[in-house]
């Protein structure tokens, strides 16, 4: 029986995070405590070891994460000579492809070895994403400094500035709940994957591909798009209705797995409501939250994790072509987590397909046809 889409069927078994009533946890914590209590880098070492890390341990991962976060010359040269007009992330997969070009250890494939090239990777693409608008901008690419956390370097790399503890804390708590969600479909290409025994830069840059796409990661985009092209509370209506009457998707809404609501999507719009506040854009706000209202009511659907972040980014100050990328350095984490966990258990995923095309085709030679 073909099961489009995959709805529903379990591909593998993972120890790393769960779906269960529409509650969400990673390594068995509850999203809702690690958004409150945690931040990124204890994240990144809980996915990848399976436990909180201790003091010592986390204080090594912080200053890996800083010493890794170089770039080696020719992708600096490679960045800068991107034409300019392209998308982020597909500069975002060409740079990441290139870079394991520079991984001497780019073929060993011994544990140790794949941890610590996920740690480069971890750490090299926040600097690859700053770098990336830095560019743009015609500004100099910033690295990232041994006194800040992964989300303050982040922000300094991309604005050039330290940041306002606000901002820091907000992308901390946006990165945490977008590091890791089972088996979704960036998750999955990566996992598909490396079980060929491709190395990890390959599965990073198949999840890089796949999340760009807007049914998934590139939604978040997608909605700051709309609430642009809304602009205004009275336009609201009339835009939902003809979207819904042309069978247009309402992006941000929806999701294959929950239907009961999206668990990160409550505290990305308590976020979005502070942020807009804080920031003059309170009109951001209320346009979603009507938005919200009328898709609840006409379609029955509720807001996913990519709704209420675009709102968020864009009170950070953050360009809307940058929230997708934003969305893989976070899940950077988790697909690394998922490629390390293929490898200790690995086995090829090769389903198959329905064939429902023509059978018995009689050849014809060309000349004959
Ligand atoms: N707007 C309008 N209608 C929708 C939406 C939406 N956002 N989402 C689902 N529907 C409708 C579909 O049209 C379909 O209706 P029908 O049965 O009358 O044809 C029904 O709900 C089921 O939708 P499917 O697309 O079949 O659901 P699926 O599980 O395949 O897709 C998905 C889930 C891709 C997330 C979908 O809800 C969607 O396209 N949402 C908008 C894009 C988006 O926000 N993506 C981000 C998801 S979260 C993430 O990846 C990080």
């Amino acid at each position: 029986m073909t099961v489009t889409g995959l709805e529903g069927i379990e591909v593998t078994q993972s120890a790393i995070s769960s779906i269960i009533d529409g509650t969400l946890t990673y390594r068995g914590i509850n999203i809702d405590d690690l958004a409150t209590y945690s931040s990124y880098e204890e994240v990144i070492f809980l996915l990848w070891n399976g436990r909180l890390p201790i003091q010592k341990e986390l204080e090594d991962l912080k200053l890996k994460l800083v010493q890794y976060g170089t770039l080696p010359d020719p992708i600096t040269n490679l960045l800068k000579s991107l034409p300019h007009d392209v998308h982020p992330m597909d500069k975002l997969r060409t740079t990441l492809s290139a870079l394991s070009l520079f991984d001497t250890h780019v073929k060993d494939m011994s544990r140790e070895a794949n941890y610590d090239k996920a740690l480069k990777i971890q750490s090299k693409i926040s600097t690859i994403v700053a770098a990336i608008q830095r560019i743009s901008e015609g500004q100099e690419i910033l690295l990232p400094k041994s006194e800040y956390n992964f989300s303050q370097n982040f922000l300094y790399m991309l604005k050039g500035k330290e940041p306002h503890q606000t901002a820091v804390e907000s992308l901390d708590k946006a990165l945490i709940l977008h590091a890791d969600h089972e088996l979704n479909a960036s998750t999955f290409s990566a996992r598909v994957t490396v079980a060929t025994l491709a190395d990890i830069y390959a599965g990073i840059v198949s999840a890089i591909g796949t999340l760009s796409g807007p049914l998934h990661g590139g939604a978040n985009e997608a909605v700051m798009k709309m609430l642009e092209e809304i602009n205004d509370i009275e336009n609201i209506e009339p835009y939902i209705s003809e979207a819904l009457f042309t069978n247009k998707k309402i992006m941000g809404f929806g999701h294959r797995v929950y239907k009961t609501g999206d668990p990160r999507a409550k505290h990305l719009k308590r976020m979005s409501e502070k942020l807009t506040i804080l920031t003059g854009q309170r009109k951001l706000y209320d346009i979603s939250t009507r938005i919200e209202t009328i898709i609840k009511n006409k379609k029955g659907l509720l807001p996913n994790v990519d709704f209420y972040s675009a709102s968020v980014y864009q009170s950070l100050g953050i360009k809307k072509e940058l929230f997708t990328p934003i969305f893989a350095i976070s899940r950077t984490s988790g697909w690394t987590a998922h490629i390390l966990e293929q490898y200790d258990n690995n086995r090829l995923i090769r389903p198959r397909a329905t064939y429902v095309g023509l059978l018995r085709t009689e050849y014809i030679p060309i000349s004959q046809r």
